[in-house]
């Protein structure tokens, strides 16, 4: 490791940040992985211990309108298969999570406007009514304030909302006219001036993506202060329009992660599904690299295959309940232990 990267490894420590040179040195530098993981696994220790917390993840609509070059179920994919789920079978998937110790439950689809304001309250509402010892996080895109304020009131407390890259020429390379990055941001804080603990986040090695636009990626979430951050490889999807460019790279989406637990130790970090599909133990190796959360599947695993946002979805053949067990095996095995309480954020006051 350079006397450089290791000042940078310092700042980020001390700091939080770094600047950019120093940034870019660090994320296009290969052989400081071992140091730079360690270095976030001992920050994740300091507020986290060795607790990884288990969300259930309810897919319950494959319709989407809009047309994310990245993305499987694009509106424009016509060999993806539909699907939505009612509120009664969202309410099951709930009830099984429920008894499986999950006490978050991450309602994720499409934009699919079939769910309109009123019938996502009556979903939050139901949930909140049912399990009110449970958390509500909302992943269902960009929709407007007042209907965002509707489903926090409703009982929501919790949003996801990647911006999937801070770069607006980049942002315009990986989706149509009709999206834009400044409406992405302005969806976020939104978010944030309405309460809920609001994650972003972005994709690695997604096609055209260099190292200056992660770190645009790196200096807007500084701006935005999120909850919580999910990142994952770009993988690719065989009827999307980028069919032809190649998967994100396993060790830049792990130096991402141990970069992102530097410069927001407090944050709920999750070895994402895309981090274990491009590697067996990808996930374990993103708990290792800094990330703190798990997300479970707990979609009926009639419709699981169909949310098929990138090839090769691990997951999608488990039960419910082997999925369970399978992951808290996995955490165990890296040396973490899996929580299933509601595992709010940890900000200390001068972070808030
Ligand atoms: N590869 C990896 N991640 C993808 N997503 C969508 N399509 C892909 C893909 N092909 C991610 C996006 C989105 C999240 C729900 O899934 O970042 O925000």
């Amino acid at each position: 490791m350079t006397e450089s990267i290791e000042t940078t490894l310092q700042a980020l420590l001390h700091t939080q940040s770094a600047p950019d040179r120093a940034l870019y040195e660090l994320i296009t530098s290969p052989d400081c992985d071992v140091e730079l993981s360690s270095l976030a696994d001992r920050v994740r220790r300091q507020t986290y211990g060795t607790a990884v917390y288990l969300r259930g993840l309810i897919e319950f609509t494959s319709h989407c309108q809009n047309d994310c070059y990245y993305c499987g179920i694009r509106h424009s994919n016509h060999m993806a298969v539909r699907y939505r789920l009612t509120r009664e079978e969202i309410l099951d998937c709930c009830t099984e999570g429920y008894a499986l110790g999950y006490r978050t439950f991450v309602l994720q689809g499409g934009e699919d406007p079939e769910y309109t304001d009123d019938s996502i309250c009556r979903i939050v509402c139901a949930i909140r009514e049912h399990f009110p010892d449970c958390a509500v996080t909302l992943s269902i895109g960009e929709r407007s304030y007042e209907s965002y304020l509707h489903f926090f009131r409703a009982g929501a407390s919790r949003y996801l909302l990647r911006h999937e890259t801070a770069d607006p020429r980049h942002y315009q390379m990986l989706h149509p006219k009709s999206m834009s990055l400044a409406h992405r941001k302005q969806c976020l804080y939104d978010l944030k001036a309405i309460g809920y603990q609001v994650g972003s986040g972005f994709l690695v090695g997604s096609p055209f993506q260099t190292p200056a636009h992660l770190i645009a990626d790196l200096c807007f979430l500084q701006t935005l202060s999120p909850d919580m951050i999910g990142i994952g490889p770009f993988l690719t999807q065989h009827d999307t329009p980028f069919a032809k460019y190649p998967n994100g790279s396993l060790s830049l989406t792990l130096r991402m992660l141990s970069v992102l637990r530097l410069m927001f130790p407090y944050a709920l970090i999750p070895a994402t599904t895309a981090l274990g599909t491009i590697h067996p133990q990808g996930r374990e190796l993103g708990l290792k690299a800094g990330a703190n959360v798990v997300m479970s599947n707990l979609s009926p695993q009639s419709v699981r295959q169909h949310y098929a946002l990138y090839d090769h979805k691990i997951c999608t053949g488990e039960e419910s309940a082997q999925c369970r067990g399978c992951l808290e095996q996995r955490i165990k095995a890296a040396g973490y232990h899996a929580v299933t309480d509601i595992g709010d954020v940890k900000r200390a006051a001068n972070e808030l």
